[in-house]
């Protein structure tokens, strides 16, 4: 008969939500919002994407984050990840990382990014959720550039993220 091994259950389930959040936008959120109801605690990662030039600081972003879970401190930390991420993961104590999944256009890279932290790290699994439906369209970078351009992303990002981008941008006027 087949006994399938069954990992010891740790005390807190804990998960990392790595990105790059340039910032942290409504559908960032969702994804976070999901995971809370799957886990006992979420470490949102600030990491490095080398290809991408950020508009904000790690510091900018840590507080941006920050400032959406005033009152969930214990649940939602924020940290920035430098090095393999499977590496954090593990260090902290996490066996799970979460990816939100928008459209089939994120399945590739997504596939391919698990599969790489599967083969350096076994014990870290990835978990996918679905993004809400009205988030599906949106990402940091396309709405850096309808702000730069002085179009209304309210309701896209959160208020405070809003104003940031604003600002940002009417500095470089
Ligand atoms: N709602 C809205 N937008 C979303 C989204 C959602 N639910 N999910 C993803 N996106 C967007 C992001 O805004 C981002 O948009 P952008 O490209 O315009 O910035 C894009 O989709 C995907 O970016 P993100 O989720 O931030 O991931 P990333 O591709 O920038 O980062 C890392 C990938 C950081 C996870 C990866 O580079 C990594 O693990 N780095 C650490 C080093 C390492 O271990 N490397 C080996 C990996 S095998």
């Amino acid at each position: 008969m087949y006994t399938p091994f069954v990992p010891e259950k740790t005390s807190d389930a804990v998960a990392v939500y790595p990105g790059t959040f340039d910032p942290i936008t409504m559908g960032h959120l969702d994804i976070i919002k999901r995971g809370l109801s799957l886990f006992d605690r979420i470490i949102v990662a600030i990491a490095e994407n080398i290809a991408k030039k950020p508009l904000f600081s790690i510091e900018e972003r840590v507080e941006m984050i920050r400032a959406c879970f005033p009152d969930d401190e214990k649940r939602v930390e924020v940290d920035t990840v430098s090095g393999l991420l499977v590496d954090y993961a593990y260090t902290r104590g996490a066996r799970a990382i979460i990816r939100g999944l928008r459209a089939v256009s994120d399945f590739d890279y997504e596939f391919q990014l698990a599969l790489m932290n599967r083969r350096i790290e076994r014990e870290v699994e990835t978990v996918f959720l679905m993004t809400g439906f009205r988030w599906i369209y949106i990402s940091s970078s396309i709405i850096k550039d309808a702000a730069r351009h002085g179009g209304d992303v309210s309701g896209l990002v959160p208020d405070h993220v809003c104003e940031k981008l604003r600002e940002r941008f009417m500095q470089g006027r």
